[in-house]
């Protein structure tokens, strides 16, 4: 891969979509108590910077899930290596990952979550391509809807580099 990543949505751009979200996210919850689980790996750059821009009380949680391998397409199988460390059962969780794209890694943790009796449970994904949907799942917090173009940067990579880019960015082979 010869490297070359072309800018897609620029780091202020993203910094402040990232603030409005966590604006939106803090009227919502007010007066309640969130639950925040960051989808590991790729999540958490959004994850914590939307993390401190929500204002109402929180707690926070991780879990992994893998669907892809080294390359650029899904698998549909999603494998849970990473569980989470207490229990949300009565709790205010959003799950907060990088993207959503064929939907199987969402649609996957949103129903295993929710057989563990959340009060209620939302997805927050700063990156969405919606043409690439293969099962009928949406978010409820959308930072950018992006065309179908394979991305990297805030926390996704390309063959596992370039995710610490503070911009996206699309990979050119
Ligand atoms: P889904 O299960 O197909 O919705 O894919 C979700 C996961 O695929 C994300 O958590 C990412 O890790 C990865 N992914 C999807 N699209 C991209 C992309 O454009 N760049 C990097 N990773 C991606
Ligand atoms: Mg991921």
């Amino acid at each position: 891969m010869s490297g070359k990543i072309e800018v897609l949505i620029p780091e202020q751009d993203v910094s402040a979509r990232i603030a409005e979200m966590g604006q939106i996210i803090s009227e919502r919850y007010q007066g309640k108590e969130v639950l925040l689980i960051g989808v590991l790996t790729g999540g958490v750059f959004f994850f914590t910077e939307l993390a401190k821009n929500i204002t109402v009380p929180m707690e926070i949680d991780f879990m992994a899930a893998s669907s892809y391998g080294s390359g650029k397409e899904s698998t549909g199988r999603v494998v849970i290596t990473k569980d989470l460390s207490r229990s949300i059962e009565g709790k205010h969780v959003i799950i907060v990952e990088d993207i959503i794209d064929s939907g199987f890694t969402l649609k996957n943790l949103s129903e295993l979550l929710s057989e563990k009796k959340p009060a209620s449970l939302e997805i927050a994904v700063l990156l969405d391509k919606p043409v690439r949907r293969q099962v009928n799942i949406t978010a409820d917090y959308v930072g950018f809807e992006i065309p179908d173009e394979f991305v990297c940067g805030m926390g996704l990579d390309y063959e596992q580099k370039f995710r610490n880019l503070p911009y996206v960015g699309i990979v050119k082979d």
